[in-house]
């Protein structure tokens, strides 16, 4: 287990931003108590000409502006000695999933550029070495809600920022399926009946039906989980 807190470090034109919704909740709590650490770093205070210029347009022609790469490169030396994976948060990135998730939280932190505009100039990107993640098929006005999301889903998996470890264990994704339905309390509502097994106190019998409930709802809510969830129950041709 990591003794040391995990590091966020952030290179962004808005450091404003964070911790944002990050300081509220488990995720604020256990910034408090110092499960893990938030360093903004404000990429303007790298540009070196008088306008603190950042940015400059897209060579070959095209509609907005580009970050331009000495001022990136310089803003990554700056936090060289920061620990961790550097990830560049982009629309073309490989899409974030929980076995990234673990990986993270299993660093000892991250270093998130965040790009603003139509995006960051790829050398820079491509001589840091750096990995590009994208949190879905959709376009945000810039990378920090995309590394919010991203530290929010690992912090809460670094130890004592959840009680049990017990609340893992049955996730969805954690198990490679969605989670059976919940119900609480009344068990009568407006009419409505909570599913009968589930107040029978029979622990093998809810386990079954929560397993075969949480099977039923992969397979009809999200067939491209559920044929990737068959493929690993499947044994491996290679090791027969
Ligand atoms: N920046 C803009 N859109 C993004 C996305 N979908 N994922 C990551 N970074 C982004």
């Amino acid at each position: 287990m990591k003794d040391s807190a995990w590091q966020a470090t952030i290179l962004t034109l808005f450091p404003e931003m964070f911790p944002g919704p990050l300081g509220t909740s488990l995720a604020g709590k256990s910034l408090k108590d110092g499960i893990w650490t938030l360093k903004t770093l404000d990429i303007r205070q790298f540009a070196s000409d008088k306008h603190r210029t950042v940015d400059d347009t897209p060579l070959g022609g095209g509609v907005g502006m580009v970050l331009k790469p000495d001022v990136v490169a310089a803003a990554l030396d700056h936090v060289a000695d920061a620990p961790g994976p550097r990830i560049y948060l982009t629309p073309r990135g490989r899409p974030l999933d929980q076995p990234l998730v673990r990986e993270l939280a299993q660093s000892d932190g991250t270093v998130f550029l965040c790009g603003r505009y139509e995006g960051v100039d790829q050398r820079v990107v491509d001589a840091a070495g750096m990995m590009e993640v994208s949190i879905g098929d959709y376009i945000l006005s810039g990378g920090e809600m995309a590394a919010l999301t991203v530290i929010d889903a690992v912090v809460r998996l670094l130890p004592g920022v959840i009680g049990k470890e017990e609340s893992h264990r049955e996730e969805s994704f954690e198990t490679g399926l969605l989670e059976p339905s919940l119900y609480t309390h009344p068990r009568d509502w407006n009419g409505i009946q909570a599913p009968e097994i589930l107040a029978s106190g029979h622990h093998r019998k809810i386990a079954e039906w929560r397993q075969a409930e949480a099977e039923r709802e992969t397979r009809e809510r999200r067939p491209d989980l559920w044929q990737r969830y068959l493929q690993g129950q499947m044994p491996d041709k290679d090791e027969q």
